[in-house]
């Protein structure tokens, strides 16, 4: 396998910011910038999702990091299921882009994720959250917290294959066929003994498409994620599957595609850290097709295009402007240090940042401090004019 360095323009990147995305079919196309300019000529059939993370990747930073571009799907955080049917107007609120179409500002499908072990209290809401109009249901067997699990929801399905089954049968049948229904789970509850024959189960029940977070529940978030694992899988089902974990660079997608044999993969914690992941993927894999030819693969050097401090900062503000309107002002100056604190292990100038405002709990000092650094207009309510919002 041959070892290339990918040679980049950076004038042009930067003019691809922020990108905005069109819809075909499930899956969305980015239809400015460079990565339109280099899918026009060769198509590139990997798709890169993002992942749902509760208390993190909410409707605002999916709006945010969906304006980079590169992603092709979004799943919205778990909405846990109990013994109620949920209103709508909860999934309205977890789920405002089903008020857009399904789609983030950006044109990004979103899927809508529900965690729950009873089949039938599952399968009501999810009609119901169907009569709503996502881009198609997920369904949660992952969730390695201890009152989830405790219930036996999440990742404790993962002991229970039959029980699998039937849930997603069950919201097989309860949705409209039209609509995809997709599952997303971890390798296993203790051990990974049990995957191939949960992704059975899951396939038997009807569902279209499967996501697997390489690791078990036992292994937490803890490094290394178990890629070749997710490989034995695939090879298990006839559904696509993509894989998940620890893909925090290109190189780290492309590995995690050559070890699980999946062109799908799902980005989580690697694109809050940088939100230029996906486009920088979909470059590698934009030249790895000009170069080879489509559907091959090869290694890269870190020789791919980065988005730029300057470039975040509008994102930063916009997405500062979004918090200010929709959280609580208890919890907004906390929502932008989280964000900050991911980005820390990226961008110099986000520890910066982020140590300017760590001690800062007051909305309107933390506005006063975005202004001193130019991200916000002194005398408006809005980003700078370049923010591209
Ligand atoms: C803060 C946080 C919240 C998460 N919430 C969810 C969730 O709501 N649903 C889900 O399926 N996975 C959830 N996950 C798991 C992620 O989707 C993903 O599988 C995991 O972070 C591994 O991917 P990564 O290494 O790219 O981050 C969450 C992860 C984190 C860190």
């Amino acid at each position: 396998m041959s070892q290339i360095t990918i040679a980049y323009d950076n004038k042009r990147m930067r003019r691809a910011l922020p990108t905005a995305a069109t819809r075909s079919g499930d899956n969305a196309v980015c239809a400015s910038g460079l990565f339109h300019i280099l899918t026009s000529a060769f198509i590139v059939s990997a798709r890169i999702y993002l992942a749902p993370m509760e208390g993190l990747l909410d409707a605002i930073l999916r709006d945010i990091l969906t304006r980079v571009g590169g992603v092709d799907r979004c799943v919205s955080e778990f909405i846990r299921i109990t013994h109620t049917l949920l209103p709508d107007h909860v999934y309205l609120r977890i789920i405002p882009e089903l008020a857009n179409g399904g789609c983030t500002p950006s044109g990004v499908p979103v899927r809508a994720q529900l965690l729950g072990s009873d089949p039938v209290c599952v399968a009501e809401n999810a009609a119901r959250l169907a009569a709503l109009g996502p881009h198609g249901i997920d369904l949660n067997f992952g969730c390695p917290a201890k009152v989830v699990n405790r219930h036996g929801g999440g990742a404790a399905l993962l002991d229970d294959p039959e029980l699998l089954v039937r849930i997603v049968a069950a919201v097989r049948r309860a949705v409209p066929a039209h609509m995809p229904v997709s599952a997303k789970m971890r390798l296993g509850f203790n051990d990974d003994a049990r995957a191939v024959e949960c992704a059975q189960a899951l396939e038997a029940g009807g569902a279209d498409e499967l996501v697997v977070h390489a690791r078990t529940k036992a292994d937490a978030y803890r490094p290394p994620a178990y890629w070749e694992r997710v490989n034995d899988v695939r090879l298990a089902v006839r559904i696509p599957v993509a894989a998940n974990g620890e893909i925090w660079t290109v190189d780290d997608a492309l590995r995690c595609r050559q070890a699980s044999g999946c062109t799908n993969i799902m980005l989580g914690r690697g694109m809050v850290v940088d939100p230029g992941l996906a486009l920088a993927v979909r470059y590698a894999d934009a030249q790895t097709d000009a170069v080879m030819g489509p559907g091959q693969s090869i290694q890269t050097a870190e020789g791919y295009p980065v988005v730029t401090w300057d470039e975040i900062k509008p994102l930063v503000g916009a997405f500062w402007l979004l918090v200010c309107a929709r959280l609580e002002v208890r919890q907004q100056a906390g929502r932008l240090k989280q964000w900050l604190n991911f980005m820390r292990r990226r961008y110099p100038q986000a520890e910066e940042a982020y140590m300017a405002l760590r001690t800062l709990h007051d909305p309107v000092l933390v506005r006063h401090w975005m202004v001193g650094q130019g991200i916000l207009m002194a005398n408006r309510g809005s980003v700078r004019e370049d923010a591209g919002t």
